[in-house]
């Protein structure tokens, strides 16, 4: 079968997609469940339905779109990704796993394949932590990695729920029916940018990534002793900033300390209460990301910054708190799905090597219901999270090809 990607047809999605932001261009700020998060899922529904897809949306926003198979009551074959996107974002994180699912649809479909199983796109809810705090909303819940009733109390900078904002969106089904049944995908791969410079620092097209770093985020909250910035004298402050200063250091050091490459620490949010030029912090909100493709190294970086943060609350005399907000393990691939995705790079003459992923996706929480595979295509200078993301149309013609000869091979009854 002859797989022709529509090259300039999907680069015009991804343009498409791109305006539904709230900055300028072009950066992208794509918030769940904001005004323009529903516009870009009503433009993306749309686009699927023109395809001949059947869509249904469950009771968080997760958006399944499915090619009926041949022998539809066989477990399907999935892939997808997300289309939520930081502040000041670009067009192209998790955007690629979507509209390029799609195009290898309609690819697929164009060469006359007709797919035993089927073959779902899912957009999933909230990738992006930005909202309600934590990352994979849509597939924890999918996967039953986060309950039913922890996801409705998450809540917003507003202070609003999960439970109550999703409703507004116009989500009203009940959380508890979020969950897949056992045995919904036979295999998912997600195709993504790498969000790192190794692929195009190689001069190779696609990556096969063989796992997914382990993540964890906490919160730290330290709480001092304000005052006015004049009248109090220096001896004896117990200046909470000062306080955070010392940690977020600490866990520079110390996710450095480990020597391995894999080890990532990165304090993203510093709030500052009450943030005033001339009174002294009494209050700051740390949040903490902590990632490592071993899982017993990043939860003993983990258990180090909680005695440092110990030992530095005892020498300033402020109280430091540190609470969890998600405490993952890492994500293997399956071979047999890795096998595919070689066969298919093989079969299509474009270069790949194997890779992991220290960005986490929506797929490391499918891992725990189904076999995975990821494929990344090269981003400009490795860069991701910025308004310069950048893959050229060429690179993501590349991954979908492969993606479709992969979805095509999966969706075979046969397998597995
Ligand atoms: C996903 O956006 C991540 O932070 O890895
Ligand atoms: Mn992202
Ligand atoms: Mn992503």
């Amino acid at each position: 079968m002859i797989i022709e990607i529509d090259q300039n047809r999907l680069n015009g999605d991804i343009e498409a997609l791109a305006a539904f932001s709230d900055a300028e261009a072009p950066a992208v700020t794509r918030v769940v469940f904001s005004e323009q998060d529903a516009k870009a899922r009503a433009c993306l529904k749309e686009r699927c339905r023109e395809a001949g897809l059947a869509t249904r949306e469950d009771a968080v926003g997760n958006t399944f779109a499915r090619w009926v198979g041949t022998s539809a009551a066989l477990p399907a074959v999935g892939t997808g990704s997300h289309v939520d996107a930081i502040p000041h974002a670009g067009k192209y994180d998790g955007v690629v796993g979507v509209l390029g699912g799609l195009e290898a649809i309609r690819a697929l479909q164009r060469g006359g394949f007709r797919p035993e199983r089927s073959i779902e796109l899912v957009i999933f809810t909230s990738e992006e932590p930005t909202r309600f705090g934590i990352g994979c909303l849509g597939s924890r819940l999918m996967s039953g990695t986060l309950t039913p009733s922890a996801a409705a109390a998450l809540q917003d900078p507003e202070g609003d729920t999960l439970e109550v904002v999703r409703k507004r969106a116009g989500f009203s089904g009940s959380l508890n029916e979020v969950r897949l049944p056992e045995n919904y995908y036979s295999a998912w791969v997600e195709l993504h940018i790498e969000q790192g410079p190794i692929l195009e620092r190689e001069g190779i097209s696609l990556g096969l990534v063989t796992s997914i770093a382990a993540p964890a985020s906490f919160r730290i909250t330290i709480e001092g002793e304000g005052g006015h910035a004049g009248g109090r004298l220096m001896p004896g402050r117990r200046d909470a900033l000062c306080a955070a200063a010392e940690t977020i250091l600490a866990v520079e050091r110390i996710a450095l300390g480990t020597g391995a490459i894999d080890t990532v620490g990165t304090v993203g949010i510093c709030q500052v209460h009450p943030g005033a030029v001339n009174s002294i912090p009494s209050r700051v909100q740390l949040a903490v990301d902590l990632r490592d493709t071993d899982a017993a190294r990043r939860d003993k970086v983990l258990r180090e910054i909680e005695a440092t943060c110990n030992e530095v609350g005892a020498s300033r005399g402020v109280s430091i708190k540190l609470e969890t907000i998600n405490v993952d393990p890492p994500a293997q691939s399956s071979p047999r799905i890795l096998a595919a995705l070689t066969a298919a790079c093989e079969h299509e003459g474009i270069t790949f090597r194997t890779m992991v992923s220290r960005a986490y996706h929506d797929s490391s929480f499918i891992a725990q219901i189904a076999p995975i595979a990821m494929l990344f295509i090269p981003c400009r200078d490795g860069v991701s999270h910025r308004p310069d993301e950048y893959s050229s149309p060429e690179e993501i013609s590349r991954g979908v090809q492969v993606l479709a000869r992969t979805l095509a091979s999966l969706s075979a009854g046969r397998e597995s």
